[in-house]
């Protein structure tokens, strides 16, 4: 296991993609657990990233990761994607993973449709690919070359990637945080869809707490090498930005340690008379600017942190 763990690795760092066929079957999960992380700990030279850590993820449910950049997120996907290798009795997953990246890693000397079935042995090939791509809204690009796609069009090639290996884990490692908020809300759209259909345990990592919050089942925050906070999201889908959704989302920021405004509806709105009146220039309803805990005014507009773009900047 080891050294094929070690060959995926090696095919990451080169930049390639690494499909499930590159991925060593982990020990196999049972009792109605996809994945079991017990006391699990990992270091790099003095530095240890991940201690003692204990993660459970049930057949079929969509768990969200935050964390600080460097926290370990991305060495806790590797390590259950197989691509770094784990004593079975400290890890368990199912056989069947795939992983997404932040970046496609599509090889652009291959079709689209060749990129879908990378590796898969023993699949139907290009009518497979195009089922999958059909999926993901990419039927019209089965045989296109990577670089005529689009970012997003990409990122659902590399979702295509994923489904065509019929995984019981889908591990996602920010795979929106490259596209636009307008391609990454369908995208979030794509991704409940696909994980309604085929209904694998997904955990996303991500530093958006608000996409965490717009997905999981669960949200997870991992802090000093383990999984510090839990929060399960009971809001139904499609979930609107109300008042449990901001609570949820404070708390988060606030375990993230991001200092956060006073909620903007607390200020009343006051009138501020124009001076004086000139022809062209309408009457403005403005709030008093907040003042933090310092005296200082507090810009809503520049210094809220309430949104996932402003997050994913300040983690
Ligand atoms: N192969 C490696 N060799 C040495 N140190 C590593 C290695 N991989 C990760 N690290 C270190 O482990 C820590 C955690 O890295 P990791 O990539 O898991 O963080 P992350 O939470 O995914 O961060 P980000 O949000 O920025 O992606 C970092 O300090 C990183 O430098
Ligand atoms: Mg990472």
């Amino acid at each position: 296991m080891a050294s094929t763990a070690a060959s995926a690795a090696a095919s990451l760092t080169a930049g390639t993609p690494t499909v499930s066929s590159d991925i060593p079957t982990g020990g196999t999960t049972t009792g109605g657990t996809a994945v079991r992380v017990r006391g699990f700990t990992r270091s790099f030279g003095d530095v240890t990233v991940l201690r003692d850590l204990d993660l459970d993820i049930a057949p079929g449910e969509f768990v969200a990761l935050l964390g600080r950049s460097g926290s370990g997120k991305t060495t806790l996907l590797r390590t259950l994607a197989g691509l770094d290798a784990a004593p079975a009795e400290q890890v368990s997953t199912p056989g069947a993973r795939a992983v997404v990246f932040q970046e496609p890693r599509l090889l652009p000397w291959k079709r689209v449709w060749r990129n879908v079935t990378l590796g898969l042995k023993g699949g139907r090939g290009r009518a497979q690919a195009a089922a999958a791509l059909e999926e993901v809204g990419l039927g019209h690009r089965v045989d296109a070359w990577p670089a005529t796609l689009s970012g997003g069009e990409a990122q659902r090639a590399a979702l295509a990637r994923a489904l065509v290996r019929e995984p019981q884990l889908l591990l996602l490692d920010e795979p929106f945080a490259a596209l636009d908020a307008l391609t990454r809300l369908r995208m979030h759209q794509l991704v409940l869809s696909l994980w309604r259909a085929h209904q694998p345990a997904v955990l996303l990592v991500t530093h958006d707490v608000d996409e965490a919050i717009a997905l999981a089942d669960r949200i997870l925050v991992l802090a000093d090498g383990r999984l510090a906070v839990e929060e399960r999201v009971t809001l139904a889908r499609p979930r609107e930005v109300g008042p449990e959704f901001q609570a949820l989302r404070r708390r988060l920021l606030g375990h993230l340690g991001v200092e956060q405004p006073a909620p903007r509806d607390s200020a009343p709105l006051t009138f501020i008379p124009p001076a004086p009146p000139a022809a062209g220039i309408r009457r403005t309803w403005n709030r008093p600017a907040p003042v933090n805990g310092h005296g200082v005014p507090h810009n809503g507009a520049n210094g809220a942190q309430t949104n996932g773009a402003q997050v994913a900047g300040g983690l």
